[in-house]
């Protein structure tokens, strides 16, 4: 294989998301790791005030993750190999004009696309739009380049599963309910047809949070009627079969897993928003002890350097005109972390801290121990732990202590939080148990030169969970992720 220097060399690439938590890395890393890379071109949306040169100043090169190479290579030397791009990858040639696309064409050899709606039940029309949508216009973008897509999509298409998730799993016609491959119920042509008039019908008429509401509960009970666990995943698959149902563009689909802390690039502990373990974390470091979730699942977590280290691996390979069509980008294949010592280390980071939620009131919990529950086991303790709430708030009222019962009704709706979060994240700590394969990136880093695997580590296999769960993702959260969040699941009277 040639060197990753030259495919980086010889193609420019053009990267969607490069504004968001994983796109930054990846923008960074390249420019860090490859002194040769003639030019990235960045496709940022405006904002209204906002062009997209100042969204990409203030977001990206005065972000922390880029504040390393900013210091290395100077502003000006990044700034002259970054060409931001005014645009939205869901529009008609990602909004770019016609000179515009002239221009790039025969230079950019690759679309990277890590552009995407991230939340689990939105709208159904965002997360189309966003996952859907910019999949179909930048393959068309792509034939006019004539550049190849690599795209970023996510381990959980998957949906319902138990036990080891291929690579091979054929993507077209694929629904998490499929028996085998006489089964040819789903039809991801039709199934966007129609669900994109539904959306139409439904929102006609309707506005505001009416509207989105109905948009967000037509998104859940299509992802649920064919086994995927939210609105995200459903759409990131149909995404993926829009790619796999055509054969002008060369693409490649990178899955990363639950993208959490950097290990080492830009600096240990590098995460951004509170989307994915982080809720999780945040719950446990506040003393929560009870918890749906099975013992032996590994959270399939993986550091965000590793996935941008791993996605310029397979755009070099698929420059190179050498690519797989699928790489998980995962590691508990080869290095499982069981749930139950996670959250036993968070239960310890927590009682190091001296966080009183350890000892909840007796009369809530008179035996405080960490209990793994199942969802029926979880639920009646739930509604038991809310009667005895709602009795004792109304007995502080009678007693003219409003003080108190205020802060009863924290207590509650601190429980109604952490209802929400926990169903949001069933599927992936209590409902499945997903192992995925991991063959494909394990084979590229076999190809690599000892230079590109230096310079862009994937070994997953050598993480020393609690270290890293001590040294990169606790301080990460603690530091990135606002202290108020902190506070807000801190299970406190
Ligand atoms: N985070 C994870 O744990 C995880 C795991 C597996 C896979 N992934 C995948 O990795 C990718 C990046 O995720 P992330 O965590 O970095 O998410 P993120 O921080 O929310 O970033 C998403 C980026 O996509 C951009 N974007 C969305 N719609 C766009 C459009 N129509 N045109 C141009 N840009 C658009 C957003 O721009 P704006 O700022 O303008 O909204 C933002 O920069 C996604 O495809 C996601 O599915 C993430």
């Amino acid at each position: 294989m040639a060197s990753l220097d030259s495919e980086f060399r010889d193609n420019e690439i053009l990267l969607t998301g490069a504004n968001g938590f994983l796109g930054k890395v990846i923008l960074a890393l390249l420019l860090d790791r490859f002194p040769d890379v003639r030019r990235v071109h960045v496709l940022v949306r405006p904002r209204p005030g906002l062009p997209s040169e100042e969204r990409f100043a203030t977001e990206v090169l005065d972000s922390p993750p880029l504040g390393p190479l900013v210091e290395k290579l100077g502003r000006e030397t990044v700034e002259g190999r970054v060409n931001v791009l005014s645009g939205d990858a869901s529009r008609p040639r990602a909004g770019l004009g016609p000179d515009q696309v002239r221009d790039l064409a025969g230079r950019v050899g690759l679309v990277l696309n890590c552009a995407g709606l991230v939340e689990f039940f939105p709208p159904v029309d965002l997360s189309l739009r966003a996952n859907v949508d910019s999949v179909e216009r930048l393959l068309e973008l792509c034939d006019e380049l004539d550049a190849k897509l690599l795209h970023v999509s996510t381990c959980y298409v998957a949906g319902k599963a138990d036990g080891l998730v291929e690579e091979t799993e054929p993507i077209l016609g694929f629904h998490p309910r499929r028996t085998g491959p006489g089964d040819d119920r789903f039809r991801a042509d039709i199934e966007l047809a129609d669900i994109r008039a539904a959306a139409d019908a439904l929102a006609q008429g309707i506005e505001g949070a009416q509207r989105a509401e109905a948009l967000t509960e037509l998104g859940r009970v299509r992802a649920a009627r064919w086994g995927w666990v939210n609105t995200y995943t459903f759409t990131k698959s149909l995404g993926e079969q829009v790619l796999a149902a055509q054969d002008s563009v060369p693409y490649a689909i990178v899955r990363p897993a639950i993208v959490e802390s950097s290990l080492r690039y830009p600096f240990p502990g590098w995460i951004e928003g509170g989307r994915t373990a982080a809720p999780l974390a945040l719950m446990a470091l506040g003393g929560l002890l009870d918890w749906p979730a099975r013992r032996d699942i590994s959270l399939e977590i993986v550091p965000v350097d590793l996935v941008a280290a791993a996605t310029l691996a397979v755009a070099g390979e698929l420059l190179a005109g050498r690519a797989r069509q699928v790489y998980h980008l995962a590691g508990s294949d080869v290095n499982p972390y069981p749930l139950e010592d996670l959250i036993r280390l968070l239960c310890a980071e927590a009682r190091a801290n001296g966080n009183r939620v350890t000892h909840p009131p007796f009369w809530l919990d008179p035996f405080p121990r960490l209990r793994f529950l199942d969802s029926s086991g979880a639920e009646r303790r739930r509604r038991a732990q809310r009667r005895r709430i709602a009795v004792a708030r109304r007995i502080m009222e009678r007693l003219g202590r409003s003080a108190r019962a205020a802060r009863l009704r924290v207590l509650e709706l601190q429980l109604g939080f952490h209802e929400e979060t926990f169903r949001q994240y069933m599927p992936f700590i209590l409902d499945n148990r997903y192992v995925f394969e991991t063959v494909n990136i394990r084979a590229t880093y076999a190809g690599l030169s000892p230079r590109d695997r230096q310079a862009l580590p994937w070994d997953p296999e050598s993480i020393d969970w609690p270290v890293y769960w001590r040294s990169c993702q606790i301080p990460g959260i603690r530091k990135w992720i606002q202290p108020e969040a902190v506070r807000e699941w801190t299970f406190q009277l």
